[in-house]
């Protein structure tokens, strides 16, 4: 990890390369020893207001200017810092990019984006270059080229970026990171993971029609059927990876002694939206002859160099309860979150499930033991509290934080890939080395240790 004068170091060798680069300054960082982190939010949707909430918990933070340009969710941001006694931010989002006035702003150190994914890369690029310390939602970009334009950015600036995937903070996550670290498992040789979550309501919405029953996107919907549906219209990948493979990455230290090498994609053919549009639309509603490109399952497999596969599984568009997929495999045993299993040759009696609650209990990640109950309410099983302070923390040190720029490009670059290894029939595709080499020399995080 960077400190703060490593930092300093960092920047002045990389101001350098960035006298090519306009609209660069550091001056926002010059502050950061003030007790309160000046944190700015520039999308404040659902997922935003869900960090503006958790912020509002916090006492070593300042919300110093908000950006949004649906003034309904402005008006309810400010609210919200009414009832809580806050000064008023500064607020933008006039236009579309009305943000990078947000930016200019001083007494802004850090800022948090949680905006639709094509604005993310150059909100996200824009943020280091004005010296912010950027936490950018998942995914992190939607093409190879931004992937590289993220981490490009990174090292030309010495911003730092925080790929904001709250999963890996999951309770249960934790634990088996903490089995992994401990070598429970042995050395590791298997993993699968995904997002499987019935969407069909969320990318069907218009706000008006009662639960379950929507069929508009675009512009007649709202959140993110506004947005994301249309990539579900045009696009064959796996679009939303990170859930998945974020916590996969880091218990196999890809960027860190290991990285992704290469992946090949299959889709199955598009139903399920369609049949929801008959079903609650009828077959004559002018949605219904859409034709969706986006498999309904999409089925990715990655090789690491260090000899793993990783399965990644994308199934948002059937009907389904919510689950992650997760495996963990070893030479020792595995952990399986589906059937809350595990197995440890040795210690489960053979061939025989243990259930997985004893050995998560035993493995307890500090952090949970530590903050468990402020983590109570926070969104998403307490893990949105984690995420957060691992953001606040890191940025108010000015230190590289536990998931970083290298992390967002290649997590995230497993979308552009699948598109391309899906459009040629499942052909592999190679992943960039983001880290230029140096993922030989990377040092792992130290998540057992971590003070966030
Ligand atoms: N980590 C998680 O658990 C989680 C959960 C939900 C969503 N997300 C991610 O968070 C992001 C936002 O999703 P959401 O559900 O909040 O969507 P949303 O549509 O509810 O919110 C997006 C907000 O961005 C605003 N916006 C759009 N363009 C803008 C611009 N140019 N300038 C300023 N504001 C702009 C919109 O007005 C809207 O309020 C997405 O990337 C999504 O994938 C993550």
């Amino acid at each position: 990890m960077n400190s703060r004068r490593n930092f300093v170091k960092k920047t002045a060798l990389a101001s350098a390369g960035i006298s090519l680069l306009s609209n660069v300054s550091f001056g926002a960082m010059t502050n950061l020893n003030d007790k309160k982190l000046r944190l700015a939010f520039i999308g404040v949707g659902l997922r935003g207001m869900n960090h503006f909430n958790n912020a509002l918990n916090r006492k070593d933070i300042e919300i110093t200017a908000i950006c949004d340009i649906d003034p309904e969710r402005i008006k309810l941001a400010l609210k919200k810092i009414d009832t809580a006694n806050w000064s008023k931010p500064k607020v933008f989002g006039n236009s579309d990019y009305d943000y990078r006035n947000l930016l200019e702003l001083d007494n802004v150190d850090a800022v948090i984006i949680s905006t639709p994914w094509l604005w993310h890369t150059k909100m996200a690029v824009d943020a280091m270059k004005a010296g912010k310390y950027t936490g950018l939602e998942v995914s992190a970009a939607n093409t190879i080229e931004e992937c590289w334009d993220l981490v490009n950015t990174h090292e030309a600036t010495g911003s730092h970026l925080m790929i904001l995937e709250n999963v890996n903070y999951r309770r249960d996550v934790l634990a088996v990171l903490n089995m992994v670290k401990q070598n429970v498992f042995g050395e590791l040789v298997h993993f699968r993971c995904g997002y499987q979550h019935d969407l069909r309501f969320v990318k069907l919405n218009d706000g008006k029609t009662a639960y379950g029953k929507g069929v508009e996107f675009g512009e007649k919907g709202i959140s993110e059927s506004k947005w994301r549906t249309q990539h579900s219209v045009l696009r064959n990948g796996d679009v939303y990876p990170t859930h998945g493979v974020g916590p996969i990455a880091i218990m196999c230290d890809v960027n860190r002694g290991n990285r992704f090498v290469s992946l090949t994609s299959n889709a199955t053919k598009a139903i399920g939206l369609h049949n929801y549009i008959v079903k609650h639309g009828g077959k004559d509603h002018p949605n219904a002859k859409i034709k969706f490109k986006q498999g309904d399952v999409i089925t990715t497999t990655i090789e690491t160099a260090n000899g793993e596969t990783i399965i990644v599984t994308h199934d948002c568009n059937l009907p389904r309860p919510y689950s992650l997929g997760f495996r963990v495999q070893g030479a020792n045993g595995l952990w399986e979150v589906d059937g809350n299993r595990m197995y440890i040759e040795g210690q489960s009696k053979p061939h025989q499930w243990d259930k997985a609650d004893q050995w998560l209990k035993k493995y307890d990640h500090p952090l949970w033991q530590k903050h468990g109950e402020l983590a109570t309410g926070a969104g998403h099983g307490g893990m949105d509290f984690f995420v957060l302070n691992a953001f606040v923390e890191s940025a108010k040190e000015n230190i590289a934080p536990p998931l970083d720029a290298y992390d967002a490009a290649a997590w995230s670059a497993i979308t552009p890939l699948s598109e391309l290894s899906i459009e040629n029939n499942g052909e592999p595709q190679n992943f960039p080395d983001f880290t230029r080499g140096m993922w030989v020399k990377r040092k792992p995080y130290n998540w057992i240790k971590s003070k966030y």
